[in-house]
């Protein structure tokens, strides 16, 4: 999955070293909406940072064990989609987030819904989660618009900005995808 459309405006490519100024810049732009729910943005201080995160992703990838795909709109980098796979119980777990000026399109719906068609048809995965903080709920409509079922709730096991939150974890198998049409 080098380079996926999803729309006409929109495409996952998978992130190179190359893509590090671009990724930085988004981070750094969008450092007070992302640290809300996600730990990474201050362990992110420059574009060095950036390219190690990609270099470790590719790494994975190499090793079979994950992958991470920049989600391009408009020829601008949004956001970031990501998978990390355990390889022997056939799982996977999606992570996603956006710039601020990217939400309210479908973007990480659709980059999920490719991401998953991936999953389970190339890599031949049985199972897919998706982690959110229960107080997440623009994160939690994600998994619950794809017909995700909510499998579990881990008492205050997710770290956020505001404090430690429940984490709701959303499953999905081989069989159920795709979901019938509503
Ligand atoms: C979580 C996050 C990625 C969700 O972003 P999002 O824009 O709400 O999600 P999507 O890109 O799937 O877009 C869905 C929105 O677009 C709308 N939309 C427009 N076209 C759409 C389409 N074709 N398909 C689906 N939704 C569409 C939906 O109605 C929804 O808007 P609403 O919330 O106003 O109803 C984003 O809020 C974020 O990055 N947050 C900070 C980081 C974070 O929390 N990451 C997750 C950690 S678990």
């Amino acid at each position: 999955m080098l380079r996926h459309a999803l729309d006409e405006r929109t495409e996952l490519k998978l992130l190179e070293p190359r893509h590090a100024p671009d990724l930085f810049e988004l981070i750094d732009r969008n450092r007070e909406h992302l640290r809300r729910w996600l730990a990474f943005p201050d362990y992110t201080k420059s574009v060095d940072d950036s390219r190690r995160f990609i270099e470790s992703r590719l790494k994975a990838l190499a090793r079979g064990t994950g992958l991470a795909l920049g989600i391009w709109h408009e020829g601008r980098l949004a956001g970031v989609i990501g998978l990390r796979i355990h390889p022997i119980s056939r799982r996977g777990e999606i992570g996603y987030w956006l710039g601020e000026a990217f939400q309210g399109k479908g973007l990480v719906t659709k980059a999920c819904r490719a991401l998953i068609d991936h999953a389970f048809g190339e890599l031949k995965l049985h199972r897919v989660e998706i982690h959110c903080a229960a107080r997440n709920a623009r994160s939690r409509a994600v998994p619950e618009r794809l017909g995700f079922r909510q499998e579990a709730v881990l008492r205050e096991a997710c770290w956020t900005a505001q404090g430690l939150d429940d984490l709701v974890i959303y499953g999905l198998l081989a069989r159920e995808w795709p979901p019938p049409p509503a």
